[in-house]
């Protein structure tokens, strides 16, 4: 285990350079595009009009679909074993969902231990993998093969680039609050977005299951 002054290391360098990457581009991505969507004025204004907009949000969405992808084939297992943990759902899982983790004031209950992720965030986690998939499966035909493809598809297409980004937007919105803002869990936001390292004590108790096998491992 590695321990700084009662910190253990929870996401390595190359892991936190990918979500800042992702982060910038998908705020960037709903920007211009909820401009494009709703015709906001003052958001084109920022990018210099609605054509740099435009651009913007293409040549964006190639950063968002490169990161990621060269991540995973720089870090294929370390991405293996992230799948696997999100993909985990044992009964401890099912009983973190009954309470929330405590999250939610009315819901009481005992909260059972839990993996590197909780419950929570292996749902989050499969969300965004999921989201992703259909922004590139929907947003390259609609740059690239806008003239090639059938109306109907491409209407299709818009619909569900649309529907996907509200969803998305919502979940990042509600993941950033619990990361970054709720007392209970805002400790984890430096672990990410800037040294890698999380409170041993806060990890011991969060994260119990993946703690102790970092601790049988040393
Ligand atoms: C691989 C990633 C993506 C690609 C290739 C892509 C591509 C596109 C394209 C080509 C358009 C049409 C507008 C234009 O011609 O410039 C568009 C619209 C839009 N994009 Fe994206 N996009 C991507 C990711 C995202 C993300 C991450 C969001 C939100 C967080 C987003 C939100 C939107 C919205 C709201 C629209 C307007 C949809 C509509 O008018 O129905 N896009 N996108």
């Amino acid at each position: 285990m590695s321990e700084i002054k009662g910190k253990v290391l929870k996401h390595d360098s190359q892991t936190r350079i990918m979500h800042w990457i992702h982060l910038i581009s998908f705020l960037l991505l709903g920007l211009t595009g909820i401009a494009f969507y709703w015709d906001i004025g003052i958001i084109y204004k920022i990018f210099g009009g609605p054509a740099n907009a435009s651009l913007v949000h293409r040549w964006t969405a190639v950063v968002f679909t490169a990161g990621p992808a060269i991540y995973i084939l720089l870090n294929f297992e370390r991405f293996s074993k992230f799948i696997d943990t999100i993909s985990s759902f044992t009964k401890d899982d099912f009983n973190w969902l009954k309470t929330m983790g405590g999250y939610v004031p009315f819901l009481k209950g005992d909260i059972p231990p839990q993996d590197k992720y909780n419950a929570g965030q292996k749902m989050l986690g499969w969300l965004v993998i999921l989201g992703c998939i259909l922004f590139i499966l929907t947003g390259f035909p609609m740059w690239i093969w806008r003239h090639e493809v059938p109306a109907v598809f491409l209407n299709i297409c818009y619909t569900i680039h649309f529907w996907d980004a509200i969803i998305m937007i919502l979940a990042v919105a509600g993941h950033f609050f619990l990361a970054a803002i709720h007392p209970k869990s805002r400790v984890e936001f430096s672990s990410m977005m800037i040294d890698g390292y999380v409170d041993a004590e806060f990890s011991a108790h969060h994260n119990e299951k993946w703690f102790n096998k970092l601790q049988q491992s040393q």
